[in-house]
Parts: structure tokens; C-alpha cells; sequence
């Protein structure tokens, strides 16, 4: 499915997520500056920028797995403070992350239900049911059409791709509020890679997730995203919806400069870049 094939999402959705001004350094490495972003419901954010420009320390920010320097983060409202990504969870923020995925010597059904297990009881004993999570796994991946040799497989039996397509899946299935997904298509060929894109396009159809989603190839930010935040050296220095800009243009700002004065140049020259615009308290919309 493609960009036009998915109406905009309505300038009216509320703002379900913001993190203002989060600074973080480890030691000497300042991997962050200053940083705000801002998502709607229903939106898919894409968070792009080069190697160590500090997209993933913002997200393990977020997933309570670093704590910010300084700066606030304002969930559903509130202002939130989570110290464990368990917490994060709790609260319907899932994270799949780029580097620590899945616990690799359990089975895929055994990981698609960690920290949500089905019991059952025996003789008043309650023990893990294990048919049940295998079915339940089995058809939602199958629904998912992805492809693995079996349930029972431990997750270090499977290749880098079926490991990445079980924690997507994983991640969906426990119906967050907001998903957050670091290079899900890194390890994965062709096939699963429009799949993937597809699941995501399923969802922002919906709009009733809103997705953060980091990926380095602009082709795939431009076929399944709302807006782009652009990190460069750990500061934002374009937000643009997907619709106002172009990969070319984006091609353009990358090209243009190592410093972030050079960037902010190059991207004041992209006449179209939109601004964020606050939904009117009213409700009322804006074309
Ligand atoms: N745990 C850590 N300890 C020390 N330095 C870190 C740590 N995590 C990240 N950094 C540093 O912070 C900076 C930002 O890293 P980050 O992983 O956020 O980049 P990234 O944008 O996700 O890059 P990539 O596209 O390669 O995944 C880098 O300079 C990195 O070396
Ligand atoms: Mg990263």
C-alpha cells in the first residue's frame, strides 16, 4: 500500500507523547542535546540521521532503559519518570530494540509471551500453559505470515531475519499505545522487509498506534511515515511531514554539511518544510 493510499493523519489528533529538551552525555560522549520530539496519535514518526547521531540513546530514553541528563518526558498528559523498560511496558510503551531483541535460548512461543504468560491450573497448582502459548503464538504468526521453522525452535536457531520478524510480531501483539521500533528491517532480506513495512502500514491505517520508527533507508521512511525528525550529532535539526518533503530533499540536507549550522542552512532552503502546529483546543480542523 502506498503514501496516497492512507489518508493524513487529522491535525486534530491529540499529542500523545513529548519528550522536551532531553540532554544526555556517557563520560565524555555527549550523545544528546537538548532534544524534543513530539507525537500525535495515530502517527508514525520517523527518526532518521547517521550512525551515533544518538537515535537509539533517545529511544532507550523513552523505554525507561537511560535516564536523561536533564529534559522532561509527558506521556498521555502526565509527566512520566520510568526506570525499567519493564515500566515502560507496564505503561504501553514496547520497544523492539536494535541490539537486545529477544532472549535467545527460549523458544519463539516462550518469547512471544515474556512477561505475559497464560497459566493454567492443576490440582491448584498453577503452571505455565504451554499448549495454549504455542497455538496462540503459531496462529498469530501465521496470521502475520511470518515464516519460521517452528514454535518450539529456540530464537538462537533462527536466522537474524526470523529473530527481527519474532520480536515485530511480539511487539504488536501486546497492543502498546505507542511502538517503538529501532532498525526492524536491519537483518531482513526483500520479502521481509515489505512485510514488516506492510504490518506497519496496517497499523497507521488504523491509526490507533502511534509508531517511532528508526530506519536508514528513506525510500521505506517515505512509503510508511507521517513526519520525519531529522537527528544529526545528537540535536533535531529538521521536523517536515513526509508530505512536504521528499527524499531528494532529505538527500540534499545530508549532503550539505558535517555541522549542524550547515544542515540548518540546507534545510531552510527546503521551502515546504512544515512547522509543528498545535490542534486548536476546539477541536477544530485545518486543511
Ligand atoms: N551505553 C553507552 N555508553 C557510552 N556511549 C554510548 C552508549 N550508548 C551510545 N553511546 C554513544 O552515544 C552516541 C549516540 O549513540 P546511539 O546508539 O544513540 O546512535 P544511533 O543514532 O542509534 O546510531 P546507529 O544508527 O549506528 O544505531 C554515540 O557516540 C555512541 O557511541
Ligand atoms: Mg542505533
Amino acid at each position: 500500500m502506498k503514501q496516497k493510499d492512507i489518508p493524513s493523519l487529522s491535525p486534530t489528533a491529540p499529542i500523545i507523547l513529548e519528550m522536551n529538551r532531553i540532554s544526555k552525555s556517557f563520560g565524555a560522549v555527549t550523545a544528546l542535546v537538548d532534544v524534543s520530539i513530539k507525537l500525535r496519535k495515530g502517527e508514525v514518526l520517523a527518526l532518521v540521521g547517521d550512525n551515533g547521531a544518538g537515535k537509539s540513546t533517545l529511544i532507550k530514553i523513552l523505554s525507561g532503559f537511560h535516564h536523561p541528563d536533564s529534559g522532561t518526558i509527558v506521556y498521555q498528559g502526565k509527566e512520566v519518570h520510568f526506570d525499567s523498560p519493564r515500566e515502560a511496558r507496564a505503561h504501553g510503551i514496547e520497544t523492539v530494540y536494535q541490539d537486545l531483541a529477544l532472549i535467545n535460548h527460549l523458544s519463539v512461543y516462550h518469547n512471544m509471551f515474556v512477561g505475559r504468560e497464560h497459566h493454567k491450573r492443576i490440582l491448584g497448582l498453577k503452571l505455565l500453559d504451554n499448549q495454549k502459548m504455542r497455538k496462540l503464538a503459531k496462529t498469530y504468526l501465521d496470521t502475520l505470515g511470518i515464516e519460521i521453522p517452528s514454535v518450539n525452535s529456540a530464537v538462537d536457531m533462527l536466522s537474524g531475519g526470523q529473530r527481527q520478524s519474532v520480536a515485530v510480531a511480539r511487539s504488536i501483539y501486546s497492543s502498546p499505545t505507542i511502538l517503538v521500533l529501532d532498525e526492524p528491517l536491519a537483518a531482513l532480506g526483500v520479502r521481509e522487509s515489505a512485510h514488516v513495512l506492510g504490518l506497519i502500514q496496517n497499523l497507521r491505517r488504523q491509526r490507533s498506534v502511534s509508531i517511532i520508527l528508526i530506519v536508514h533507508n528513506y525510500n521505506q521512511v517515505f512509503e510508511v511515515c507521517d513526519r520525519i525528525n531529522f537527528l544529526h550529532s545528537g540535536e533535531i535539526v529538521l521536523d517536515a511531514s513526509t508530505s512536504a518533503t521528499s527524499e531528494e530533499e532529505l538527500i540534499r540536507i545530508v549532503k550539505a554539511g558535517l555541522g549542524r549550522e550547515a544542515i540548518a542552512a540546507a534545510a531552510a532552503e527546503v521551502s515546504t518544510v512544515t512547522k509543528w502546529t498545535e490542534p486548536s483546543q476546539g477541536g477544530e480542523s485545518q486543511a
